[in-house]
């Protein structure tokens, strides 16, 4: 391997699974471990064989049947973990045993309840006995940012000597920063591997302080060439590192890391999709890289930036990580966006149609988040392209046991005028003070409401059909407001 090549260690499937709630069965880990594979992950540490019957079951169907990844176990420093997961990983083409104990002063007083030399010995025994199973050798020191620098050389020195090939420095609480991370893995580089190039230095950083990535990669620049995330940052507590932010981070700043890694890029949205659905996690809008979010564009100005050349507000292509692009369409759209919108639905409208429907998509999208294609269409079939003679101020209803009442303003030829009226509804209420207003006998023949995107902000389309005694009529309206939108809708007919 080259000094220049990165290592991607992912552990999805055992430091990622042991989030809370997570339990993945055998199959549903081979499926994200057969999609860990695509996405040309280095290693993949596929769980820790001794834990439970199940943990080693998964292990060894994956060992079974990856091809090019090498499949690794945990183990805790003790004989049966290593034999137990030897036994799980010795069919795969290539495999790797994870020994791992504690070294920071609290760990080992309270939860090894051991003193220094029996962990150095413990650590010792373990590689030694774990290399004559395998050649591949991890050994980790949990809590490492936490451990006397001192101790923490001691035991990767003798982890060394004992044949480990790759020695993991954890932050297994989040707790450094990137400048002491970066100091440790400096140290670590200089007395532990020094000019032995057959070792190599990991990370493995977990999220608490939100700098799991940030500490990751600084270690790069100390040396460190294998480092270990999760998809979508799964993991105890904040999570670990996220493998995909790595990938694309080292990616696109080249010029800073100068590494290469064997990743299939265009894998990411696949991968974090499958871990998303199968762990029952999901991904947070705005969560870099795979965030539905993290290549959408909403506000004007980067709509129109975005829109004359993708660069000036995406730094890595969408489909370079398996997304698609994607213009929002919401308050803070501007014309461009909507222009382009349009366009995308193939609307061939002229410049007051355009102007006209843009007021009224800002005035909608006003009163909600998105905009969808469904609206727009809606949008644009409701536009009238003269300037209708009857428009509506003001609308409000109220409901009681036995009847409705409605008041409504109306802008007749630029005259206000205002007319309450009761009824069986607050619609039918609505539509007989507009009549009242307008002196009008049409008759309404037809009312459909129809619910045009979900949920309880959902945008209605309201068609009324009216006979003014000549000819039929249609009206339509689109509105979050069913009242005022039937209002509308009947206007736009009695308008016709
Ligand atoms: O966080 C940690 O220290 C670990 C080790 C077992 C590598 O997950
Ligand atoms: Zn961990």
């Amino acid at each position: 391997m080259s000094s220049d090549q990165l290592i991607i260690f992912d552990t999805t499937l055992r430091d990622g699974e042991q989030s809370p709630g997570i339990a993945l069965t055998p199959s549903e880990k081979l499926l994200i471990a057969q999609q860990l594979e695509k996405l040309k992950v280095d290693v993949i540490e596929a769980g820790f064989a001794a834990s439970s019957p199940g943990d080693w079951k998964g292990v060894n169907l994956i060992a079974n049947n990856i091809e090019n990844s090498t499949i690794a176990s945990l183990a805790r420093c003790v004989q049966e973990d290593i034999e137990q997961a030897h036994e799980a990983i010795k069919v795969a083409k290539k495999s790797r045993i994870h020994v791992f104990t504690s070294t920071s002063d609290i760990h080992m007083e309270h939860m090894l309840r051991k003193t220094k030399e029996e962990v150095l010995r413990d650590a010792k025994e373990s590689v030694r006995f774990a290399k004559k199973l395998c050649e591949d050798i991890e050994f980790s020191a949990q809590d490492a940012t936490r451990t006397d620098h001192d101790f923490l050389i001691e035991i990767l020195k003798v982890a060394v000597e004992e044949g480990a090939t790759t020695i993991n420095v954890p932050d297994t609480v989040g707790y450094a920063t990137p400048s002491d991370y970066l100091e440790l893995l400096k140290k670590v580089y200089s007395e532990v591997r020094g000019k032995n190039e057959d070792v190599i230095i990991s990370t493995h950083c977990h999220n608490d302080l939100g700098l799991a990535v940030a500490n990751s990669l600084t270690a790069i620049n100390a040396g460190a060439r294998q480092i270990e995330g999760a998809i979508n940052g799964i993991g105890e507590r904040a999570g670990n590192t996220s493998t995909e932010e790595i990938i694309m981070a080292v990616k696109t700043r080249q010029d800073q890391y100068g590494v290469e890694i064997n990743a299939e890029t265009t894998e990411i949205s696949e991968t974090s999709r499958l871990v998303s659905k199968l762990t029952g996690y999901p991904v947070q809008y705005n969560k870099a890289v795979v965030g539905r979010n993290a290549f959408s564009h909403e506000s004007g100005i980067h709509q129109h930036g975005y829109l004359r050349n993708t660069m000036t507000y995406e730094i890595m292509t969408p489909d370079s990580v398996g997304q698609e692009s994607k213009i929002v369409l919401g308050k803070h759209s501007g014309r461009a966006g909507f222009k382009d919108a349009l366009e995308k639905l193939e609307f061939d409208i002229d410049e007051e149609t355009f102007n006209i429907s843009f007021e009224k998509f800002k005035k909608l999208a006003d009163r909600k988040g998105e905009i969808v294609e469904n609206e727009l269409r809606a949008i644009i079939g409701q536009v009238e392209i003269n300037e209708a003679p009857v428009k509506l101020v003001s609308v409000s209803v109220n409901s009681k046991d036995q009847y409705a009442s409605a008041k409504i303003t109306l802008s007749v030829n630029g005259e206000n005028k205002t007319q309450e009226a009761e009824g069986d509804g607050m619609i039918h209420a609505a539509f007989k003070a507009v009549k009242e207003i307008l002196q009008s006998e049409a008759v309404l023949i037809d009312y459909r409401v129809e619910s045009i995107t979900k949920g309880a902000d959902a945008t209605a389309e309201i068609v009324t059909i009216i006979n003014d005694g000549h000819n039929l009529k249609q009206g339509r309206a689109v509105s979050t407001d069913v009242v005022q939108g039937s209002v509308e809708s009947f206007l736009n007919a009695l308008n016709r």
